[in-house]
């Protein structure tokens, strides 16, 4: 693996492009936007500063798409972030637009690429590019999980007075606020969550978390950045180093869960064809309650998704 690109060098998209580089395990990222000027100040800000920070990854900034053929990998962070008082779904009647043509741009210079889908509302964007690329469903898939779990990871590093290196944990359902935070799959250092703190103090982290994009909106007046590109880039490192690592990403479900038909955000393998497995775990009854009530939010905008007839 090679090359990536990164499309959208807004906050999210250029952050990503910058941690990737940083991680020094591609040859070249094309950062590409419709502001192509500002595409290309980021990538040579950010190669620029390669010499200081110690890595190879040549960045180049772009606003024409034949200098993304070839890619094996393209995150897709295009479109527009929401605004204080505006949910995730707010923005599917131009991010929709923006995705789908992304794609269809992508395919034509890349032939079998991986695409990770970033904007928002990322459960449905992800379904809009699948449906846009042709790609097998293993090859198309979102970040939001890596995302969510980290809000929730930091938050409870902060109550425990703990390193968030020892918190894992596993959340899952769509990227909006009825979001799955699932403590029984949660350990400090392998220790039960629930054994290290009192359940209302959880019980407050897991809401915290569902609302977490939201209060970050209130206090930028726009969506969070650092820890979202780091996401995508995590995901990134996992594919070209092969990893197998396992994250909570949006993938195509086939019946797993007891849901067909529909991007959510679900444990997975990740490795150098994309998706390499979904993890079914054992859910209990409320877990699988609050997983299938989260289906049906995403549901009700793939219903608006699918009326706009693109
Ligand atoms: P931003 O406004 O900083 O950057 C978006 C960039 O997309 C802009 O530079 C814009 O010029 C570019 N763009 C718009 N239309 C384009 C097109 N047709 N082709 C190429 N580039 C185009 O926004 P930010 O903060 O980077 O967020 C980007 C998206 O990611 C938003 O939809 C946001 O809601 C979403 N997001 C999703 C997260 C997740 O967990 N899935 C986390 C954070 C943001
Ligand atoms: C977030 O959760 C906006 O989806 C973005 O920060």
């Amino acid at each position: 693996m090679s090359k990536v690109t990164v499309i959208g060098a807004g906050n999210v998209g250029a952050t990503c492009a910058n941690v990737l580089a940083h991680k020094d395990i591609v040859k070249e990222v094309i950062l590409l936007d419709i502001m192509g000027d500002m595409a290309r100040g980021k990538a040579l800000d950010s190669w620029q500063q390669a010499p200081i920070d110690y890595y190879s990854t040549y960045l180049r900034g772009s606003d024409n798409y034949e200098d993304t053929a070839g890619s094996d990998i393209v995150v897709i962070t295009a479109g527009v972030p929401r605004k204080p008082g505006m949910s995730r779904d707010d923005l599917i009647s131009t991010n929709a637009k923006i995705v789908n043509m992304v794609t269809e741009s992508i395919m034509k210079y890349s032939k079998n690429p991986i695409i990770i889908v970033v904007s928002n509302p990322l459960d449905v964007m992800t379904l809009a590019a699948y449906r846009a690329s042709g790609l097998d469903s293993s090859r198309v898939f979102g970040m939001a999980g890596i995302l969510d779990t980290a809000r929730y990871r930091a938050f409870l590093a902060t109550a425990l007075d703990v390193s968030p290196k020892d918190i894992q944990a596993v959340l899952m359902g769509g990227h909006g606020d009825t979001m799955v935070p699932l403590p029984r799959y949660t350990t400090v250092a392998g220790i039960p969550v629930t054994e290290m703190i009192e359940a209302a103090d959880l019980d407050a982290i897991v809401e915290r978390t569902k609302t977490g994009g939201g209060e970050l909106v209130q206090l930028m007046g726009t969506s969070a950045w650092y820890a979202p590109g780091a996401a995508a880039a995590q995901m990134v490192e996992a594919i070209v180093k092969n990893e197998n690592r396992i994250f909570p990403c949006c993938a195509l479900l086939n019946g797993q869960y007891g849901l067909d038909d529909i991007f959510l955000g679900v444990p997975v393998k990740l490795n150098k064809n994309g998706i390499g497995e979904i993890i079914e775990l054992k859910l209990n009854k409320d877990e699988m309650q609050l997983l299938h009530d989260s289906a049906g939010h995403v549901r009700a905008v793939i219903d608006v998704f699918n009326g706009m007839k693109l």
